[in-house]
């Protein structure tokens, strides 16, 4: 059986050689209908807020999520899995690359059927502390007609579309990647993960 340290070397490899990457497996299929489950839960309980972007956190029109943050102490026993992955990614990109990332920030996200989220850059706050985006897809029998991709543009100015089959992880540079969410048919739900080096601009 493949070790899943084997899926984080490729995942070091492709990321140092392409800058982004993505894993169709990043955990078990239970492990992952637990997050989904979870997240499904806390929206439909309407403790998820509408996000915001920038440093006012205001309310934005350039994307149509609503947001729950993990919190910073007592995870959950599902947020406590993906976190355990996180890290032990983290911990081999920075083994591999050398990246020096110290931490990790993680929110829930779910568009309802219609919307997205704006092409943009995953820097806030003038801060160059988000190193890598880690984006964890939740969303069972998902098919391309439903939409929803994550558009990704690459340097040469084309684009991939990543579509959010549960159990799949999207990784890239967070300063190189430009990229937006396109609406879907259905709600649709993800992990927003940010790996962080020691921030050196204005702390967020
Ligand atoms: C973000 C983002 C992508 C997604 O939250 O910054 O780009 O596919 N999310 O949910
Ligand atoms: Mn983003």
């Amino acid at each position: 059986m493949m070790q899943p340290t084997d899926d984080f070397t490729v995942a070091a490899k492709a990321l140092a050689a392409d800058g982004w990457c993505s894993m169709p497996q990043l955990m078990s299929m239970a492990q992952t209908r637990a997050l989904a489950q979870e997240c499904a839960a806390l929206h439909e309980g309407k403790v998820m807020l509408p996000a915001g972007t920038g440093r006012a956190h205001s309310r934005s029109p350039l994307r149509g999520d609503h947001t729950l943050w993990f919190p910073t102490a007592a995870l959950t026993a599902p947020q406590q899995v993906f976190q355990r992955r996180i890290d032990s990614l983290r911990i081999a990109l920075n083994r591999s690359l050398f990246l020096g990332l110290v931490d990790t920030e993680s929110h829930y996200a779910v568009y309802s059927p219609g919307s997205g989220y704006a092409r943009h850059l995953d820097r806030i706050h003038d801060s160059d502390a988000r190193v890598i985006s880690a984006v964890f897809y939740l969303n069972d029998h998902w098919r391309e007609s439903d939409g929803g991709a994550l558009r990704l543009y690459l340097p040469d100015q084309s684009s991939r579309d990543i579509y959010p089959h549960a159990g799949t992880l999207l990784l890239f540079l967070s300063a190189q990647f430009e990229h937006q969410v396109l609406p879907a048919t259905r709600q649709r739900m993800s992990i927003a993960c940010w790996m962080r080096q020691q921030g050196v601009g204005a702390t967020c």
